[in-house]
């Protein structure tokens, strides 16, 4: 395994394999890696010769009262894990925007709801830095996991309205044991606020619970499932088309409950397909 901090090296490489016909696979990671993350380098394994990770904590993705300056990070750990799931090269860039940036890239719409509402700047800063990402790495397949769905889907359609060439996967959200959702900031939460965020997991599985059962009220599935929750600031709980994220006012295929909650200075996302 290599490790790539030059921008133009990175470009370099990934031209060159692609002029020698390989399918570059990449996953684009902001470190302080845990099995999700993992589980998106086994499956661009599955469709690729060659396999790129970035890690790089963006800061045009942050807010100005946001957590950058606690997001936590662990490069060697990372590179462990990396090389145990297949990468080639580790990408972690120390020249990525360069003098002069000016440019970025906007998708409207599907960033005006769930995740955009709180954090307005953030999927602008997303989108720019993939889309940059994609011209330095060149990927084939790149892939992206569930767990941050609204992400996913705004990825899609950038991919598809600039007509990038690359193929889009998404992974599945990976869970710990006890239903959690991974994600690199659960380490910033206390032990009593570890224990409250499971009620965001678990109120997500009992209104699939109850759609299950039969239970048809969007309203009242919500209701039941804010008052399973336990966090100091109830973000969004929302049901939505799972394709085109419109809000649901009554149930049908694809459904999805989206939830966002605060814990202090940590905000927790988590999703799951109810219908
Ligand atoms: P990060 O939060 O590090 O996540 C990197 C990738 O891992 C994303 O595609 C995310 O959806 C996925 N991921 C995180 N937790 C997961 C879990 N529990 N199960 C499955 N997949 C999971 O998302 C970002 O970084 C950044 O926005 C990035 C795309 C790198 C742009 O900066």
């Amino acid at each position: 395994m290599r490790t790539i901090t030059e921008t133009a090296v990175m470009q370099a490489q990934g031209l060159a394999w692609r002029k020698e016909g390989l399918r570059v696979g990449f996953v684009p990671t902001m470190g302080f890696l845990h099995a999700g993350h993992t589980s998106l380098m086994d499956l661009a394994r599955q469709h690729c010769d060659v396999l790129v990770t970035s890690i790089f904590v963006n800061p045009t993705q942050f807010g100005p009262n946001e957590d950058l300056d606690k997001y936590p990070r662990d490069p060697e750990g990372d590179a462990a894990k990396c090389r145990a799931h297949g990468v080639d090269v580790v990408f972690m860039p120390s020249d990525f925007y360069p003098p002069g940036y000016v440019t970025s890239v906007r998708v409207a719409e599907l960033t005006d709801r769930l995740c955009g509402v709180d954090r307005p700047e953030h999927f602008g800063g997303v989108t720019s830095v993939v889309a940059r990402f994609f011209g330095v790495v060149q990927p084939t397949v790149a892939v992206f996991g569930e767990k941050d769905f609204q992400q996913l889907a705004v990825i899609r359609r950038m991919v598809r309205d600039l007509a990038i060439p690359v193929e889009i996967l998404g992974g599945p959200l990976v869970r710990e044991g006890d239903g959690i959702a991974l994600s690199s900031r659960n380490v910033n939460l206390n032990a009593v606020d570890r224990q409250r965020a499971l009620t965001l997991s678990g109120a997500l599985r009992a209104l699939k619970a109850e759609v299950q059962a039969g239970e048809r009220d969007v309203a009242k599935l919500l209701a039941q499932a804010a008052e399973r929750v336990d966090c100091d600031k109830l973000e969004y709980l929302e049901l939505r088309d799972g394709d085109d994220l419109e809000l649901l006012t009554e149930l049908r295929s694809p459904a999805r409950v989206f939830v966002a909650g605060r814990y202090g200075g940590t905000r927790l996302i988590d999703n799951l397909s109810v219908l």
